[in-house]
């Protein structure tokens, strides 16, 4: 006889989120409880909004796409960061603490200014392409085709969405503001490959053969494993510290 299976009870959540707002001079950070039913397939950022909706409309986090792909919803889950609107409930503990990313700016609860960072990082890394051809405008050359291996090998380092969890997740970024983190030196080998730019090895060492940069890194691995595109950012660091050692 087929049986029916029984419904498990729905969670209550216990959700504890770090309260702070920078620019309220009496705001202290604190941590404060929400209790929430769980639903069928709840993310955090469906119970995050229940939460603002039903309880604190003053509740600041970020989203955009709520799909993986935007990277705002970046945030520290029990002390691991990930994105809230690819972090199912059912795979969390009833009790869950939410917290900002560190190393990036501040604005409030939850909501960090990752764009103000990768915005510095990627002016510094000059992360666009570097070529004769596209400043006279010689739009043939710069859409000639490319071996299809190496499009893909770009188009696998281009999937990174900046959502500053590796950064957050790096002891090295914690210890040193001016280190460019997996995401930056995943730039480099980016540009590097690219047949389109002409930067020279020289050149790309010139940006970041220092302790800033891939002599900086540690070796953590935080960074790759904390990846929510699971990118093989910690292989690439050591890829590109080789070719660095060999340009000296
Ligand atoms: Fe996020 Fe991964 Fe890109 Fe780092 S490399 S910013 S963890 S997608
Ligand atoms: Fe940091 Fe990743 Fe290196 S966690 S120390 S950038 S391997
Ligand atoms: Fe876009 Fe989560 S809301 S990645």
């Amino acid at each position: 006889m087929n049986r029916i299976p029984l419904r498990q009870a729905a969670r209550t959540l216990r959700i504890q989120i770090l309260r702070h707002n920078p620019r309220d001079p009496d705001s202290q950070p604190r941590l404060q409880t929400f209790e929430i039913e769980e639903a069928d397939a709840m993310t955090l950022f469906i119970a995050l909004t229940e939460i603002r909706e039903r309880q604190d409309p003053s509740l600041q986090f970020d989203f955009v796409c709520r799909a993986g792909i935007c990277g705002s919803c970046g945030m520290i889950i029990n002390g691991r960061p990930g994105l809230a609107c690819r972090t199912l409930t059912r795979d969390l503990p009833e009790q869950i603490t939410l917290a900002p990313l560190p190393a990036f700016e501040l604005i409030g609860d939850l909501s960090v200014n990752t764009g103000k960072w990768m915005r510095g990082m990627s002016e510094r890394l000059e992360t666009w392409v570097h070529s004769q051809n596209l400043e006279s405008l010689d739009i043939d050359a710069m859409e000639a085709a490319m071996e299809p291996e190496l499009a893909e090998q770009i188009y696998e380092l281009e999937r990174c969405i900046e959502c500053g969890c590796c950064v957050a997740a790096c002891g090295t970024a914690r210890m040193r503001e001016d280190f460019v983190g997996a995401v930056g030196l995943n730039q480099v080998t980016r540009f590097r490959l690219d047949p389109r730019d002409e930067r020279s090895d020289a050149a790309f060492y010139e940006l970041v053969g220092d302790e800033s940069g891939v002599f900086g890194c540690m070796t953590l691995l935080g960074c790759e494993d904390m990846c929510p595109k699971d990118l093989p950012l910690a292989t690439q660091i050591a890829f590109l510290r080789r070719r660095m050692a060999a340009t000296t």
